[in-house]
């Protein structure tokens, strides 16, 4: 057990690091908990504080493009990529080196890598001067975590230290993708980055393997059940689910609109303007709130098949397995 501390000391956070110890750090997506990618002993401290399945391989965090070709092979339409979007809400799988442990790729020859577009977790991969391996700061399967506050909720007395970079403000996390040998990309998971900004980037389509939830998932949060709430929750026609659920105690998750059959305290809408940008910084924070409430089920919206909205629907959609598996 730990007492865990939230803070901005770059030092700290760095001292623990080197001494092989987890840390939750920010990103533009959501907050991670971190550990010396190259330490196997760090990283299977990650596994246990977040109580995660080791076949679950991690993504890790480089402080720049540049450093990519220390840990993987990168064909160019990566590097294009890589040049393009990141730092940013991009995760590339590529053919790892040998000097990423088997313990962060759960045994596979790919690693996922990143480059977080945080001033404060730059500056650490900086000083540390180690690539960090981190998933989402959550216990595993519950909704991840967009402020230092959310990750105390779950890992409190699990982890030392907390590194506060304020409230995310992508939201989601990282959208991936890995070029197969045909040159083709293939999306593992749909994310921050919108599948139409790099298909308008690449020219073409990505191909969606995982779009069909009976292929065996490759990628934890291609699980059906993930990033689930505790109460019960129900995506679909909220006018119908309302009236379905005329017995029970309903709390609602909205793009922009508000329903007249239901009381406004009751009703989070994530974007007052349509915007999906913001409804996405806002997605998990409402899911984690209206999970504190005392509702018997949340109802939420089929937001808008384009951009952000792709994703925000993928989220939600495995929030409600868990309840139906
Ligand atoms: O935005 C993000 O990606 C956040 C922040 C913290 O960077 N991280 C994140 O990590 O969402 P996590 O572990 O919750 O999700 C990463 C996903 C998992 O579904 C994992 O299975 C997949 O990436 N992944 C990681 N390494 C992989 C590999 N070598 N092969 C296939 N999938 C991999
Ligand atoms: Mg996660």
């Amino acid at each position: 057990m730990f007492t865990t501390e939230i803070g901005t000391n770059i030092e700290k956070a760095s001292n623990l690091l080197q001494e092989g110890n987890v840390v939750a750090v920010p990103t533009e997506t959501v907050y991670g908990l971190a550990a010396n990618a190259l330490n196997p002993a760090a990283v299977a401290k990650i596994f246990e504080a977040k109580n995660r399945p080791y076949f679950n391989p991690l993504i890790i965090h480089l402080a720049s493009v540049n450093e990519i070709e220390k840990y993987a092979y990168i064909d160019e339409i990566s590097m294009q990529l890589a040049n393009e979007f990141m730092p940013g809400p991009l995760t590339l799988l590529l053919n790892k080196k040998n000097i990423v442990p088997d313990m962060v790729t759960a045994g596979s020859n790919k690693v996922a890598i990143r480059i977080p577009d945080h001033p404060l977790l730059i500056e650490l991969l900086h000083k540390v001067n180690f690539p960090l391996a981190a998933p989402s700061a959550n216990a595993f399967g519950y909704v991840s975590p967009v402020t230092s506050q959310h990750v105390l909720q779950g890992l409190q007395g699990k982890i030392p230290y907390i590194l506060d970079g304020g409230k995310c403000n992508v939201g989601l996390e990282s959208t991936i993708v890995e070029v197969n040998e045909n040159g083709e990309t293939i999306l593992h998971r749909t994310g921050g980055l919108a599948i139409e900004t790099i298909e308008i980037f690449l020219g073409k389509p990505l191909i969606r393997p995982l779009q069909q939830h009976n292929l065996s998932p490759q990628t934890s949060g291609q699980l059906k059940s993930h990033y689930a709430t505790t109460t019960p929750l129900i995506q679909g026609n909220v006018t119908e689910l309302i009236q379905q659920n005329s017995d029970k105690k309903v709390g609602i998750i909205s793009f922009k609109n508000q329903y007249q059959q239901v009381a406004k305290q009751h009703q989070f809408v994530l974007s007052k303007n349509g915007s999906l940008t913001e409804a996405a910084q806002n997605l998990f924070d409402v899911m984690r709130h209206l999970d504190t409430l005392d509702y018997d089920i949340i109802l939420a919206e089929n937001f808008p098949d384009e951009g952000l909205g792709k994703a925000i629907n993928d989220r939600l959609k495995r929030a409600q397995y868990t309840q139906k598996d």
